[in-house]
């Protein structure tokens, strides 16, 4: 029996083995070399289940090559962050994200999944992008995310603490929806945010067709199902963007179960980034007093006023004023973002007039080598500077730095595919950072001290990883800032000077 054993394994190892080099040997001589995986067939695959796309970190060190593949079988990716090429990426026409944007026809009818693409998929990427950009009408919108903002705040503060994860969930829930949808807007029902979170938790499996027990299925069902109740009557203060998207998908023939789940499946693009960010910019800045306490002094000399009975917070100042919370904010993001860009190979192309990326094949640009690049950021480019975004010339704080270009800070995505709610998502967490450093003393629970807590690894779909346990925080209000506090839109400019541009 034993015996039989052996040689059934023998006869796999020979067969996987086979498999890898005859793939291999069937590529075109001009495609990118292939990683040689540490088990034939399969290694590719366990490498990703135990690191996700931070697996691109070890394979990246295995090959000298400025772009190489990894191969399972015929299923191939290219993986590349050379920033030679990925200039040329850039500027091709044949490398695309749309692909990405297209719902899939398991959510949709066939009919709309024909119809979302080409031109009509542009025209709804384009009206994302006018309708957050700032100006009056986004900064209506971020002061509906304020007030809530105040309240979420007003209710942590009538506990003595709080699990900062779950707290930031809620808050960017409500505070966000108010913004995008109107003040009664479908989140506000429990039962619809909790479904909300089971769906996102879930994402990675229905994508893949995986949920036996049905519940991430159920749980977008009902977001489905608040969102038709929604637009059945939508609110006046619906934001631009979500009036916007509702007007182009009717006007070219979207049916009307189809328009509102496509406009629900905005929620997976809206919470789950924003909320890991501001987890560990809390993190971030609190864990450290002397930063703490500069934040806290910048705020409240250029962004905060008095009122008869406590303060205003002053939208336009923090924006544009507030450098040293910027900063710690984008040296969060750059030191945390693990994301990696997708781009669809849509026809043959040969990148560079050497490289051979084949038609149908997807092609990886990872985030987080760029964000640790020495020769961009420095020798200290691992450690966490939480001056080193503050622009020369902003107080003594400003050091002489090598200038960063915006291709070199990547959290927003890889132009031309970046994220159009840049200013709006980073006015919310600048926001709730003014709020809660002003307002509120956060330590750490467990009498310990902050630690380092771990993120969770795997196939993680926020760009940030969320941390693997929630932390919890003793929470008391600070005697500065006691009173009633509201917010402003404030005068002057209120677009935020982000490093990505
Ligand atoms: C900190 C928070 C956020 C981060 C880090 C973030 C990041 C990104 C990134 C990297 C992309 C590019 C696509 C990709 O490579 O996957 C993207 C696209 C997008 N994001 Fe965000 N995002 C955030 C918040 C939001 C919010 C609040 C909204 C909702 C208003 C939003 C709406 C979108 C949309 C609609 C797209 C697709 C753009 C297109 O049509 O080309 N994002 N986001």
């Amino acid at each position: 029996m034993l015996h039989e054993v052996s040689l059934v394994l023998v006869g796999v190892v020979i067969l996987a083995y086979g498999l890898e080099f005859l793939f291999s040997h069937l590529d075109d001589p001009r495609e990118p070399r292939r990683a040689t995986p540490t088990v034939p067939v399969i290694g590719h695959i366990l490498g990703f289940l135990r690191g996700g796309f931070d697996y691109y970190g070890t394979t990246s060190q295995k090959t000298d090559a400025e772009i190489y593949t990894i191969g399972i079988l015929n299923f191939k990716v290219y993986i590349t962050h050379a920033t030679r090429l990925t200039q040329m990426i850039q500027r091709s026409k044949t490398l695309s994200f749309r692909p990405f944007l297209q719902v899939s026809n398991k959510v949709v009818t066939d009919e709309t999944h024909a119809l979302f693409n080409g031109e009509l998929l542009e025209n709804f990427s384009a009206v994302s992008k006018e309708t957050l950009t700032p100006g009056p009408r986004l900064d209506v919108q971020n002061l509906r995310m304020g007030h809530e903002l105040l309240t979420e705040i007003d209710d942590m503060l009538k506990g003595s603490d709080v699990q900062l994860l779950e707290w930031a969930k809620h808050a960017i829930v409500q505070a966000t929806g108010a913004g995008l949808y109107g003040v009664q807007h479908p989140f506000r029902d429990p039962e619809i945010e909790n479904a909300l979170w089971t769906w996102e938790d879930r994402r990675p499996r229905l994508d893949v067709g995986f949920d036996p027990l049905n519940r991430g299925y159920n749980a977008r069902a009902k977001v489905f199902e608040a969102f038709r109740k929604y637009f059945s009557n939508m609110p006046d203060d619906a934001s631009p963007i979500i009036r916007e998207r509702q007007k182009i998908l009717a006007q070219n023939g979207i049916c009307e179960e189809d328009r509102y789940k496509m406009q629900a499946i905005l929620s997976t693009a809206a919470y789950p980034n924003t909320v890991p960010t501001l987890f560990w910019t809390v993190y971030e800045i609190y864990s450290r007093p002397e930063l703490l306490e500069a934040v806290r002094q910048e705020i409240a000399n250029k962004a905060v006023r008095r009122s008869d009975d406590g303060f205003i917070l002053d939208l336009a100042a923090l924006q544009t004023e507030c450098h040293i919370l910027l900063s710690a904010y984008q040296e969060t993001q750059r030191t945390r973002h693990s994301q990696v860009a997708f781009r669809m190979v849509l026809e043959d192309t040969l990148l560079d007039g050497q490289y051979l990326l084949k038609k149908g094949n997807v092609l990886h640009i990872p985030a987080k080598p760029t964000h640790m690049d020495t020769s961009i950021w420095g020798p200290q480019a691992a450690v966490f500077d939480p001056y080193r975004f503050v622009p020369a010339g902003a107080g003594e704080e400003a050091r002489e730095r090598t200038k960063i270009v915006p291709s070199s800070f990547l959290p927003w995505g890889r132009p031309p595919y970046m994220c159009p709610a840049r200013q709006f998502a980073s006015t919310e967490i600048l926001m709730t950072m003014a709020l809660l450093a002003l307002r509120v003393d956060l330590t750490p629970a467990n009498g310990e001290g902050w630690g380092k807590p771990a993120v969770r690894s795997g196939m993680e779909v926020p760009t940030i990883p969320r941390p693997k346990e929630d932390m919890r925080l003793r929470v008391t209000t600070r005697k500065e800032g006691a009173g009633r506090w509201a917010v402003a839109i404030g005068v002057g400019k209120t677009r935020i000077s982000l490093a990505s541009g």
